[in-house]
């Protein structure tokens, strides 16, 4: 069953039915000023950082899950009904409805007895500021005199505070009001130099900024008072909830439009111009007027519009393909692209299942997440991985988180989560590759924001490596520490008291549980490493790295291969985990991913093999499972994974970000058919007709989906703020498709399917585009190229001379 549709042409997922299993959201903004919305005009706003700035309130488990947000009543003057033309929060049963989610806005429309409203919400590039444009259209015979009442609740700032300081908060919410527009200046008198402000086109008749006065005593959003009774109160808040909201009213004839333009938005001052006059407590608000003053005329809204449309064109016109299947298509070169900005604008901030109140930038999720947006902002990656690098220990580890206004490494969940430090590696060889930018290792960056201990980043990627080696366990295979990619196998914190962390406990001394993934992982980072250092003039040390991975390879051939597939770790122990020896957990993903997908036993059959046992044990319809069999109790030297029930989340759950992993793993052993059924199989475009099981959006990747040993299996949770973006992106077009990046320049390697006669793929790099069109003469991978019409050797198309604009690619493979 499915509750809309995709209109590829305008970019947008089309939302019919406005009762979705679960909310289905989009982001407005991209740069500074962020939201939420839901298909239902749900959601909140927030200044660069979710928890700190947050502008609009929401309320957590809520009931409905997702109410509160940027609402809009109607209100028929004749016969006095109200309804939400975004169907909440009033509910009523509209005659058409429509959401149209698209690249950065989101516009709902609907028909209620022939009156038909639709609003458009976008944030304009380089503006702290949302504009919700309103269109009233009169379908009736008759004149209509409708009035329309806006309503946001404000959040007093900081999200996390404004939902439990209640002693505090009802006494300090403060407001102005000017002209018809309304000004949230809580705590502006003090130590916040910003404020928020609610505007309208058009001549008010009325407004409210107390909460209570608007919705009165004992009522909610889906029946406020002041829209029943069709007339609000000029309330002033005092303490208690501000909110903001505006009475307008429209007479309009048969068949007349009017369109009604709300600016939402955000302004900070410099702290000696706070106040005007200077020695009042009144706030300045001469550069939110200019800003109001511009986007309350319709035209210019239009001309941000537009802005916007065009900036999100050139990006996603970066990378377009055209294959024979219409979801890898619709996902590559639409919403997947876009997820992997998400996850840029967001990491795992705020979405309806982060509550933005949570966790700041993990030092591993956002390395890996670059390897889907660089090619998109790679200016903005470089700042990215230098924020990274200066939160990077002395020692090589790393925070694991750090918080983004900041940018300093977050002390609640400290370090000693011992994948962390490879990631870098991984971010800053992607984008080299993608930018041929070296200059990067250069730069000098401190270690742990510590002024004077700044070292070039070359020398971060060093000592990132040298932290595995010098953490090795009894069998040569690298230290878990805390845990590794898997946050929820946590062999060293035997955690049995409630509340007490997974991860940050640590009672065991870790000189024993070893990780398997990790040593994947080095060979991985290794290899790049020797790469980067060769192309520095290093042969030296680049044979040094080479000769760490040759050994890290025979360690796990000989401590990490169990028979079948790859083992997965040794506990505290130093028993096996992901064992046939096993009761439970006898295979995991992660090694049989990361392991082949790093080329172990490519040439000797045992990759082949892993991959075999890795179809026959853990793939499912909805797509590959994290271990099996599931944990069916708690098992105290496992830790977290073994307290999620079977068939969710890392207990067995398909974890979405993994996936990939073995995807990429399979074109290594050369099978494009197995690769892109498993790409097909958690693909959201591909599930959109069973939208009734997957339930969350089929336009984006969810983290997981419920297992086989779960009631639910096929059930999505955790969409969009996931590594499933970026890896899925890297593993669809680096791998399948095989457009892939490299120090040297643009690799020709597909491994796509059998049935497949060809594809072609549009792809700037390096400031050239690349129009690379691929025929399958044969049923092999075997690649023979022709660049610009002469025949070349080999898979790689050199460089072109400079000034070059254009490439054509001709791939054929036999
Ligand atoms: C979450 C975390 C990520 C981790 C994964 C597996 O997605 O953000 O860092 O690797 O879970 O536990
Ligand atoms: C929980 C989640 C895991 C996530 C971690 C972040 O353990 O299960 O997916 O990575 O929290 O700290």
């Amino acid at each position: 069953m499915k509750y809309g549709y995709f209109d590829d042409q305008n970019r947008e997922y089309v939302i019919t039915q406005p009762d979705t299993p679960l909310p289905w959201i989009n982001y407005l903004g991209c740069q500074a000023y962020f939201g939420i919305i839901s298909n239902t005009a749900g959601g909140y706003s927030f200044y660069r950082d979710a928890r700190l700035r947050r502008i609009t309130r929401y309320r957590y488990n809520n009931v409905p899950y997702d109410f509160g947000g940027r609402y809009i009543y109607l209100r028929d003057e004749a016969s006095g009904e109200f309804w939400s033309p975004s169907w909440q929060p009033t509910r009523n049963k509209l005659e058409e409805y429509t959401c149209r989610h698209g690249m950065g806005y989101t516009t709902i429309g609907s028909k209620y007895k022939g009156i038909e409203a639709r609003t458009r919400y976008f944030v304009p590039l380089d503006e702290n500021l949302e504009i919700w444009q309103l269109t009233v259209t009169n379908h009736r015979a008759q004149a209509a005199e409708l009035s329309v009442f806006s309503v946001i609740e404000f959040c007093l700032w900081d999200a996390q505070d404004d939902s439990t300081n209640f002693q505090r908060n009802f006494s300090i919410g403060q407001v102005e009001i000017e002209d018809g527009v309304i000004y949230h200046k809580t705590e502006y008198r003090e130590r916040r130099d910003h404020f928020a402000y609610f505007a309208c086109s058009e001549r008010i008749a009325g407004y409210d900024t107390q909460r209570e006065a608007f919705l009165g005593p004992y009522r909610g959003w889906e029946n406020p008072a002041a829209v029943e009774r069709g007339r609000v109160s000029n309330s002033v808040a005092h303490g208690w909830a501000p909110v903001g909201s505006h009475h307008v009213k429209l007479l309009l004839k048969p068949g007349e439009s009017h369109q009604v333009v709300f600016v939402l938005g955000y302004q900070e001052n410099p702290r000696e111009e706070k106040f005007d006059p200077s020695d009042s407590q009144i706030i300045n608000k001469k550069s939110a007027k200019a800003v109001i003053a511009k986007y309350r005329v319709a035209a210019n809204a239009d001309a941000a519009f537009k802005k916007l449309s065009e900036y999100w064109n050139e990006l996603l016109g970066l990378c377009q393909v055209d294959t024979p299947d219409v979801h890898t298509n619709r996902m590559v070169n639409i919403w997947n692209a876009y997820q992997c900005m998400a996850t840029f604008n967001m990491s795992r901030s705020a979405s309806f299942y982060e509550s933005g109140i949570g966790r700041g930038l993990g030092f591993r999720d956002s390395n890996q997440d670059l390897l889907g947006f660089v090619h998109m902002v790679p200016g903005r990656a470089r700042e990215r991985i230098l924020d990274l690098t200066a939160t990077q220990l002395p020692s090589g580890g790393a925070y694991h988180q750090y918080q983004p206004l900041t940018k300093r490494g977050n002390n609640d969940v400290g370090s000693g989560f011992n994948d962390d430090p490879h990631w870098l590696i991984i971010g800053v060889s992607a984008y080299i590759k993608e930018t041929g930018d070296w200059s990067i290792l250069d730069e000098a960056v401190p270690y742990d924001n510590v002024p004077g201990s700044e070292m070039p980043l070359y020398e971060h990627l060093q000592r990132s490596f040298r932290y595995t080696l010098e953490r090795l366990g009894p069998h040569g295979l690298p230290l878990i520490g805390r845990a590794d990619w898997n946050d929820c196998l946590n062999l060293n914190c035997f955690s049995d008291s409630p509340g007490q962390s997974f991860q940050t406990t640590t009672n065991k001394d870790g000189k024993v549980a070893e990780s398997v993934f990790i040593a994947g992982l080095f060979l991985l980072t290794g290899r790049e490493l020797a790469d980067i250092a060769r192309h520095r003039g290093l042969a030296g040390e680049a044979s040094a790295y080479l000769g760490e991975v040759a050994k890290m390879e025979k360690t796990i051939r000989q401590h990490g291969w169990d028979g079948e597939w790859f083992i997965r770790a040794y506990d505290d122990f130093s028993r096996k985990v992901g064992s046939k020896e096993n009761a439970e957990g006898k295979i995991f993903i992660e090694t049989q991913g990361f392991c082949t997908l790093a080329g172990v036993g490519l040439e000797d059959g045992l990759a082949a093999r892993a991959l075999e046992s890795t179809r026959k044990l853990l793939a499912t319809k909805h797509g590959i499972v994290l271990q099996q069999p599931a944990y069916s109790k708690y098992y105290l030297e496992y830790g977290e994974i073994s307290s999620y029930p079977p068939g969710y989340k890392e207990n067995a759950g398909i974890f979405c970000h993994n996936n990939p992993w073995v995807m990429i793993g399979e074109t290594r052993v050369g099978n494009g058919d197995g690769a892109h059924d498993y790409y097909t199989r958690i693909n959201p475009s591909a599930r959109e007709e069973i939208s009734e099981v997957h339930r969350c959006e089929p336009y984006v990747y969810a983290q997981m989906i419920a297992g086989r040993d779960a009631p639910t299996h096929g059930e999505a949770k955790n969409s969009w703020l996931t590594g499933t973006a970026a890896w899925n992106y890297y593993a669809i077009t680096q791998w399948i498709l095989g457009i892939r990046t490299s120090f040297d320049g643009m690799l020709i390697a597909p491994v796509i399917p059998k049935s497949w006669r060809g594809f072609r793929v549009s792809r700037k790099f390096r400031g050239v585009t690349y129009e690379i069109e691929v025929k399958r003469a044969g049923d092999g991978n075997q690649v023979s190229l022709e660049v610009n019409g002469a025949p070349v050797k080999g898979n790689l198309v050199p460089l072109p001379a400079p000034g070059m604009k254009t490439v054509s690619v001709k791939a054929t493979l036999r």
